[in-house]
């Protein structure tokens, strides 16, 4: 009994406590083990180019479904690689990116330190993305392997993460999705 009651009470104290903090693995963070930008450079980009620059025309008018089975088919074959469905999730989106020239942001990793978090993440080489936080606003250029870090900056759940890329903007809100669509 005082073991059940002890269980309830510790359930119940996770619940209050985690509400407002950033839970990755419950979020599909920890659970994407192939970040989509470094794992398209080394197992992709040998017959589809860097970035996918040796896809043919008709790459970029595939429907998403038939996008998101050619990505599932490529990662276990050729790529030899073992996804989950997060994987392929977060692989077909850095696709569709590619295919419509669109910029992509991902977080790979989110780091407590002491004055804040710092994010680390993927996108594609050069971009810049600009990091708005409460109060704070920063700019963090993507490496030409195409990862970032941000430097620590405040938690919040009004942290907002912007790539624009040829007049097109993509926007990311961590916590509630780790990647761009
Ligand atoms: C050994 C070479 C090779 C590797 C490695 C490879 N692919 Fe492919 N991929 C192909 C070929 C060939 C096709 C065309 C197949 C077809 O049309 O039936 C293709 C087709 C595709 C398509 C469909 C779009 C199109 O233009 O036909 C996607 C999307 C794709 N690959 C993604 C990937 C991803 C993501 C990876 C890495 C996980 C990958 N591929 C690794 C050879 C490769």
């Amino acid at each position: 009994m005082k073991t059940l009651l002890l269980s309830v009470l510790l359930v119940a104290a996770f619940i209050v406590f985690s509400g407002n903090t950033i839970k990755p693995a419950d979020d599909g963070l920890e659970k994407v083990k192939y970040p989509p930008v470094s794992t398209f450079r080394s197992t992709c980009s040998r017959c589809h180019g860097p970035q996918g620059t040796f896809f043919g025309d008709s790459f970029g008018e595939l429907p998403d479904k038939e996008l998101e089975r050619f990505v599932g088919l490529m990662m276990r074959g050729p790529g030899g690689l073992n996804p989950t469905q997060s994987d392929i999730a977060a692989m077909t989106a850095y696709n569709r990116a590619l295919a419509k020239k669109r910029p992509f942001i991902f977080i790979t990793k989110v780091d407590t330190v002491s004055n804040g978090v710092n994010y680390s993440g993927e996108s594609m080489p050069g971009t810049i993305i600009s990091l708005s936080s409460v109060g704070e606003s920063l700019q963090i250029k993507t490496g030409t392997n195409g990862k970032w870090q941000s430097g620590p900056v405040a938690q919040s759940v009004h942290t907002e993460f912007i790539a624009v890329q040829k007049g097109d903007t993509v926007k990311l809100i961590p916590g509630k999705v780790w990647w761009t669509n």
